[in-house]
């Protein structure tokens, strides 16, 4: 399952309907970036790292080795379960898996500052820095918590590069590695050490039983670091391809990619956004749809919904069919958009252009519907819906040329139906 436009499409919803037939749930890629709200029985339950198929007692919930785990917001985030009575004692981190270390956070932080009015609007929670480390191969792995020696050494060998980066680039006091260890081998080794696992072996083993996974992508296809609009982006692959590389379960394995898209478009943080509005409709959009950051808290931008990007998404991901959400925020709204096609520099196009700064400067070219003015929420058959909602729909399948299978009409977890294509 992946988001299909800038985030927060409401992936949770789905990824808990689709855990009651699944045996395992599988993160691959981000970290506590992320924020999945599920609607249980009127209890709200907001996640950041562990899958939201531990809800279910029959699930597996796996976070992968693409995946880069604070340990400290890990334990707090079990915890918090614990206390709301929800075990997570099949929960597994691959051992593959990087560390988020408090100095990501802070090289976010800082790193955010330091670019002024050019800053990404990122979540602050280290994110890129951790992956950055990864890819400097100055990383720590989940798995080096498991042998103390080897942990002080590697953090000892990471802090001669971040200190000096953090002393002379940003003018801060160097990171005291032993003490970091202490800190992290004392609060987090024991309480994780059940956890830990290889994945990759267990996922497989689950497969060869046939066993039924659900890969769950966090953020989506346009903040992913190589199709999304960069440097707007967050450091990970949400993108399908992202669920093999960040589990180790080859692509011939995926025989569905869901494709996660509202109704309407919103995105966070900077970067460029076609159908942006600034008007009443998108103030509606807000409102009625909370709008804002389960984890930040920041107002989400609005716009109306994007085929272009769609059609775009249903590429990268290899799409096999959709699922539309927050349908109903729309419930009130006299007409509702859809961008066909953008116009820059007088021409029209039907693709995403390649040259993002022609992105910057896309029109979106609108068809223009009449809105269905009924409450969707109690809507749970097909056949229920008003018409012109269903000409939405249909409308969206058709430019994008993947059907829609499941439409959300609500926050609660029976407020969706199935459509037939
Ligand atoms: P980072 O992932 O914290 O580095 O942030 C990079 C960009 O991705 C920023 O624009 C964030 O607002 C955005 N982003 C990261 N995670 C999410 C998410 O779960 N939903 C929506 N946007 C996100």
């Amino acid at each position: 399952m992946v988001g299909t436009q800038w985030g927060d499409e409401g992936k949770g919803k789905f990824t808990d309907l689709l855990s009651k037939e699944m045996s395992m749930v599988v993160r691959y890629q981000g970290g506590h970036n992320a924020g999945h709200t599920l609607v249980v029985d009127d209890e709200t339950f907001a996640l950041q790292l562990v899958p939201s198929g531990v809800l279910y007692d029959h699930i597996v919930p796996v976070i992968g080795n693409g995946v880069v785990v604070d340990p400290f917001v890990l334990l707090a985030e079990i915890d918090m379960l614990a206390r709301r009575g929800v075990s997570c004692s099949r929960l597994r981190v691959s051992g593959n898996a990087h560390l988020i270390l408090p100095y990501h956070q802070q090289l976010d932080a800082l790193h955010e500052r330091h670019l002024g009015k050019a800053k990404l609007g990122t979540t602050k929670r280290g994110i890129g820095p951790a992956y950055a480390d990864k890819a400097m191969r100055l990383g720590l792995r989940v798995q080096d918590l498991l042998d103390e020696m080897i942990f002080r050494e590697k953090l000892r060998a990471a802090l001669i590069h971040t200190n000096k980066v953090l002393t002379k680039v940003f003018n801060r006091l160097p990171v005291d590695p032993d003490a970091l260890a202490d800190k992290v081998l004392s609060e987090c080794l024991d309480p994780l050490k059940p956890y830990i696992a290889d994945t990759t072996d267990l996922i497989h083993e689950g497969l060869e039983a046939g066993q039924q996974v659900l890969f769950e992508g966090a953020q989506a296809t346009f903040l992913d670091l190589d199709h999304g609009t960069y440097p707007f982006v967050t450091s990970s692959n949400p993108t399908a391809g992202g669920a093999c590389t960040g589990t180790g379960v080859g692509p011939r394995h995926i025989d569905r990619v869901l494709g996660v898209a509202k109704a309407y478009v919103t995105r966070v943080g900077a970067g460029p956004f076609p159908t942006e509005l600034f008007d009443d409709y998108g103030n509606r959009m807000v409102d009625i749809g909370r709008e804002f950051g389960t984890n930040t808290g920041r107002r989400r931008r609005p716009g109306w919904f994007d085929a272009v990007m769609l059609r775009h998404a249903v590429r990268v991901n290899s799409l096999t069919d959709l699922a539309i959400t927050k349908i109903d925020v729309l419930d009130t709204f006299d007409v509702v958009k859809i961008c066909v096609g953008y116009e820059i520099d007088g021409q029209r196009v039907d693709k995403l252009p390649y040259h993002q700064s022609e992105l910057h400067r896309a029109k979106p070219v609108y068809q223009e519907f009449p809105g269905w003015k009924t409450d969707l929420s109690t809507v749970r058959r097909p056949e229920d819906l008003p018409s012109e909602a269903i000409r939405y729909l249909a409308f969206i399948a058709d430019q994008v040329g993947v059907p829609v299978s499941l439409v959300s009409t609500g926050p609660g977890r029976d407020e969706y139906l199935h459509l037939v294509s």
